[in-house]
């Protein structure tokens, strides 16, 4: 089994929310949101080509939970538009993923840089012993 995550950007709020508040399976979310869909390697997962990134994936595990089933997946390619990237990297900013919270139910966007990783943190290392 095959499957296949496509991170939205926050620009596209709408479609994402449409996604999930409205069930795939009597309705052709794809159609209504008027995206494009591509396929990979794998050529059986689609693909969203209208979100900057694109997960293919093999399903490795399956737990069925209580209320739920848990798809425990590998990432066989990533596809990233060109308008995500920066020197041909991946540059978060530029793909702008939109972020979810729960309380309150709102989507944001990521925003600025606040510090480099592994290394902001080593300042606390080296005083703290003085
Ligand atoms: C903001 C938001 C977040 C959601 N998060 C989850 C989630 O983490 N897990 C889940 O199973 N459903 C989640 N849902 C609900 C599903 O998106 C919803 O059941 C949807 O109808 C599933 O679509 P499908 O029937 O086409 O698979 C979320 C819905 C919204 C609007």
């Amino acid at each position: 089994m095959t499957l296949s995550i496509n991170i939205p950007s926050a620009t596209q709020a709408k479609e994402t929310d449409y996604c999930g508040v409205i069930s795939g399976a009597k309705t052709d979310k794809i159609k209504n949101c008027r995206f494009t869909i591509f396929y990979g390697k794998l050529k059986t997962a689609p693909l969203i080509e209208e979100c900057p990134v694109n997960l293919e994936c093999k399903v490795i595990h399956t737990l069925t939970l209580n209320s739920h089933t848990l798809f425990v997946c590998q990432i066989e390619e990533t596809y990233i538009s060109e308008s995500g990237l920066t020197d041909n990297k991946p540059d978060v900013q530029k793909m702008n993923p939109i972020v979810f919270t729960t309380e309150p139910r709102q989507y944001y966007s990521i925003g600025n840089v606040t510090a480099q990783a592994y290394s902001i943190g080593m300042e606390i290392e080296q005083k703290k012993n003085k």
